[in-house]
């Protein structure tokens, strides 16, 4: 580390990370890729990256991993899909520590911009009550009622990067990310997200010939699914744009769950009995995401159909289905 380079990503072992990496080393930049975890554990390992494994939590670790960088994305946390961050409310704040000691060490080491990936989850609970939501504006985070742990940081997060612009003239880009989805996700072990955890009950139904599946919730609940190609292209954008102000990067397109579970049952052609566990963690009641922002600042919003995204991502899961139970 140390060596000059053109972007460190920050959490490049993730899911977005590790497509991040990919795309930045397609357009013919150095990148270094930084995340906690032992590189046999991250989602994509790309050898043309310099790829290293650091503690960015730790002011030391965060100075180093950013040393020698014009640019720095900032996608570490730790997190997951609402069966995660509903029971792990003080393990999400602690990333607290992850996004001060990364902006501190970038205004530091004279880093020249700075992305950070905020969340949906800073948007007061009370404009998400009903399934038949009103699509959320970037104002209505506030007077803040952000989700319990998760939403809290990563709302102070991103206040402190308009902070450290205003009063050391780091330029900071926020992104509030809704739901994201694809290949190379988190698709099993507790911290999965309804896209990959409904591909992955349904191949497994598909698999098996037991077509029992269990959905959390009543299946009623509502969301909004980006799909990582819009993600990046979003991502990239924000970061490249000229605005600092936190803006809504998701899609439009509004389902419910049982609509999630009709279209992945569509693709994989089969049809699932289901079970709706009403004890299970559900989040918000209904979530949307209001594009008129980044339609304003970029003339652009996330646009891929989801039954389109799901397609690659159904096909990419019942894979890992069955490689898991050869
Ligand atoms: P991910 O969990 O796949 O990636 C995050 C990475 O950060 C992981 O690889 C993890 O090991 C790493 N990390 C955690 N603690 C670290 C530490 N102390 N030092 C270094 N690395 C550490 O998640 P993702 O889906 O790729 O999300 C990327 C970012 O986008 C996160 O900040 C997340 O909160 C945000 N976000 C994601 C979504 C989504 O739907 N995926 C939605 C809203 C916001
Ligand atoms: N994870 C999961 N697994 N969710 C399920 C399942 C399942 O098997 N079955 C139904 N659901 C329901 C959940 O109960 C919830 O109501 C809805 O699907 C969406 O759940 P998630 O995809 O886990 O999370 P989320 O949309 O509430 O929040 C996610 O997106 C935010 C950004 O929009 C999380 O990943 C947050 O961390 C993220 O910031």
């Amino acid at each position: 580390m140390g060596k000059q380079v053109d972007v460190v990503v920050a959490g490049g072992g993730g899911f977005i990370g590790g497509h991040l990496v990919g795309a930045l080393l397609e357009e013919g930049l150095t990148v270094r890729a930084v995340d906690i975890k032992p590189r046999h554990a991250w989602h994509q390992l790309h050898e043309a990256a310099e790829n290293v494994t650091a503690d960015l939590s730790l002011l030391e670790h965060a100075r180093a991993a950013v040393r020698g960088a014009r640019q720095v994305y900032m996608l570490a946390a730790d997190m997951g899909g609402m069966g995660f961050i509903e029971n792990n409310k003080a393990a999400c704040m602690l990333s607290v520590l992850i996004s001060t000691h990364m902006l501190k060490a970038a205004h530091e080491e004279g880093v020249e911009r700075y992305f950070y990936s905020s969340s949906a989850c800073v948007y007061a609970a009370g404009k998400q009550t009903d399934p038949d939501v009103t699509a959320l504006r970037e104002e209505d985070a506030y007077p803040a009622q952000a989700e319990d742990g998760y939403g809290w940081e990563k709302l102070f997060s991103e206040r402190m990067c308009r902070h450290f612009t205003e009063d050391y003239g780091l330029v900071t880009r926020v992104a509030r990310y809704h739901n994201v989805y694809g290949p190379h996700g988190t698709w099993t072990g507790g911290r999965e997200k309804a896209p990959a955890a409904v591909c992955r009950k349904v191949a497994e139904a598909a698999l098996s010939g037991d077509h029992r599946i269990e959905i959390w919730g009543d299946g009623r609940q509502t969301r909004s699914f980006m799909y990582i190609d819009d993600c990046l292209h979003g991502t990239r954008m924000i970061m490249d744009g000229d605005s600092g102000v936190p803006v809504n990067l998701g899609s439009s397109e509004l389902v419910s769950i049982n609509q999630l579970v009709d279209l992945v049952e569509q693709i994989a052609g089969i049809r699932c009995e289901r079970r709706y566990r009403l004890d299970a963690p559900q989040g918000v009641r209904g979530r949307n995401s209001d594009n008129t922002l980044i339609r304003e600042l970029y003339g652009w919003e996330p646009s891929i159909p989801l039954i389109d995204g799901l397609e690659r991502t159904y096909a990419w899961v019942y894979d890992q289905v069955k490689r898991a139970h050869q």
